[in-house]
């Protein structure tokens, strides 16, 4: 493209959620310019404990929706959907997607010094082998232990951040990394971010030494920083940043479906002024998306 402001269009990103509004924001600290349009399928979470056909179906209708509203390369922001559906839909539309397993598996490989990597995620990611797969083709000898751990997404929803019960259910999932000897666990779920501290704080107290402790990384960093470089790498960046006339990039949130429950959450990670949600309906048939 040759105007100098770059590629005005927006980014979209999309998660079965608003866990995925975590990657949103990592990508908007990284590249402050650009417009993103959000999609959280909230009629249908958690993705995580439903059939892949179902996962597959529900991806398939929002990847359509956000390539109606011109976005000009779209993320994957969610563990499951990367897993199950992104391979088999990406050559349905032409803007270039990007997954959160693949550059969470770089950063896992990029800090671990023993190649033992933890992984915990959601019952269908764990199951899919996606980021066994992905952090073995980046590190051929790494030993990777999952986990599925499907209770944690409703303690977030349900605000139990720093809460004892979470302690609880985090010392029963986090017990079978005993003697395994990992120095990295991936947050493999867009909502795990949010319970970071607690996970690091029972990996402290369940197996603490003073010589070392298990990295925890995210891929929402990771991301936005592939995100980054391929926008650049296609000339799509915008660069309004240096025009005269710049201005910060805007959010444009779409959940297919809402309660108040989920306002202090996206808050939270957004940041007030910016969560404003629309609710959208969609209907995938036939390969056409029809929303309103
Ligand atoms: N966004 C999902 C993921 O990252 C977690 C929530 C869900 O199960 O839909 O896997």
């Amino acid at each position: 493209m040759n105007d100098p402001r770059g590629d005005p269009r927006p980014i979209g990103v999309f998660d079965s959620g608003i866990g995925g509004l975590t990657v949103a924001a990592s990508i908007r600290e990284l590249l402050p310019a650009e417009d993103i349009v959000y999609l959280g399928d909230l009629l249908h979470l958690p993705y995580g404990s439903k059939s892949s056909s179902a996962v597959l179906e529900f991806t398939r209708a929002a990847v359509h929706f956000l390539v109606g509203e011109g976005v000009k390369l779209l993320v994957i922001a969610c563990n499951t959907a990367t897993s199950i559906a992104m391979r088999k839909i990406e050559g349905e539309v032409d803007v270039p997607l990007i997954g959160v397993v693949r550059p969470g598996a770089h950063a896992a490989c990029g800090v671990t010094e023993n190649r033992r990597i933890g992984v915990i995620g959601t019952a269908r990611t764990v199951e899919s082998g996606a980021y066994e797969t992905a952090i073995r083709e980046i590190a051929p000898d790494a030993s990777v232990l999952q986990k599925s751990t499907p209770l944690l997404v409703p303690f977030i929803e349900e605000g139990w951040i720093g809460h004892p019960a979470l302690a609880m259910v985090l010392d029963e999932y986090l017990h079978c990394f005993e003697g395994a000897d990992i120095d990295t666990l991936v947050l493999g779920c867009t909502h795990y971010p949010l319970i970071r501290e607690d996970i690091s704080e029972r990996l402290r107290s369940l197996y603490g030494r003073d010589d070392r402790e298990v990295k925890i990384v995210d891929s929402a960093r990771t991301t936005a920083e592939s995100t980054k470089a391929l926008l650049a790498a296609k000339g799509l960046l915008n660069r309004n940043f240096s025009t005269p006339r710049a201005r910060a990039g805007t959010y444009r949130i779409h959940l297919t479906d809402y309660t108040d429950s989920f306002r202090d959450i996206g808050e939270l990670i957004v940041g007030r002024s910016n969560f404003d949600p629309r609710v959208v309906s969609l209907n995938y048939d036939s390969g056409r998306v029809s929303y309103t």
